[in-house]
């Protein structure tokens, strides 16, 4: 059950330039006044709905970040109150930015352990499908799972790694090495393989596609491969990519020459999302 996103909600946040508010790093207020009792009723009922529903299917370090931040119990969190306590926790914070931002922008929020966070919410009560990321894609997808500080360090470790990348030109390929790991991501867990990428786990109809449809190719983890890889933007994923453990993809990211694999990649094409290579270790099904 593939599903398309809507044209109509694609790039609605998208802009050249920091808009009207937003201050050089393109951090924004959060607005928090304004959301309404109905953008908060909203938001209690999609973190109720998704919380449930990923039970058996996000990662436990998903489900125990859930677990302690608390996101759906008092409206949509206000970053003022949320992030000293979020930051205690986590050694992050939550900033508020108006939607899609430059990628050096970006890598750097990621590098002093800042997440850039949509200051909208989507309209519908929707989670079947992700239109642009949103607050509830963003705070709830993501932030869980800086409770793990493994993955925090893999994050830091990877903004800092794209502040090199843009100097070199080759932010695309560092680029899908995050849609293959922190928005599509699957993890093995004892006989299972769960999710923790924020794209699958603001969308239960994809989480369930990655993580059981035969449709579906799961691989082990491959960093040149995943680099190499695109993505679909408006489709389920038809390549998902299987880590071992957090601790291994935070070491693949400390010990790994990056420079070298840039350069292994300039020579070689790029891969098209579903095609298959004969270097490709698959992740059986029957071991979900
Ligand atoms: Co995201």
């Amino acid at each position: 059950m593939e599903q398309e996103r809507p044209s109509d909600l694609k790039d609605l946040h998208v802009y050249d330039a920091p808009p009207a508010g937003a201050a050089d790093d393109w951090s924004v207020p959060q607005g928090w006044t304004e959301f309404s009792d109905a953008d908060h009723a909203r938001w209690n009922d999609l973190v109720a709905r998704q919380s449930q529903s990923l039970i058996g299917h996000a990662c436990d370090a998903f489900m125990d970040g859930l677990n302690a931040l608390h996101l759906g119990e008092d409206g949509i969190p206000e970053f003022e109150t949320f992030n000293p306590r979020f930051c205690a926790q986590t050694g992050w914070q939550a900033v508020a930015v108006p939607g899609v931002i430059p990628n050096d922008v970006f890598f750097r929020h990621l590098a002093e352990r800042r997440f850039p966070v949509a200051n909208f919410l989507r309209r519908h009560g929707s989670l079947d499908y992700n239109d642009e990321p949103d607050m509830f894609h963003d705070v709830f997808g993501h932030l869980p799972m800086f409770m793990d500080r493994t993955f925090g360090d893999f994050l830091a470790a990877y903004g800092r790694a794209g502040l090199r990348a843009e100097g070199l030109g080759v932010s695309e390929l560092l680029g899908h090495l995050y849609l293959h790991t922190v928005e599509f991501g699957l993890i093995r867990e004892g006989p299972s393989i769960r999710a923790y990428g924020a794209g699958l786990l603001s969308s239960y109809a994809e989480t369930v596609h990655a993580r059981t449809s035969p449709k579906a190719r799961r691989l082990e983890f491959d960093l040149a491969r995943m680099m190499r890889t695109q993505y679909l933007f408006d489709k389920f994923q038809p390549t998902y990519f299987v880590i071992e453990s957090f601790a291994a993809l935070l070491e693949e990211m400390e010990t790994t020459s990056l420079s070298k694999v840039y350069e292994t990649l300039r020579d070689q094409p790029s891969l098209a999302p579903g095609e298959s290579h004969s270097d490709d270790r698959i992740v059986p099904i029957d071991d979900l």
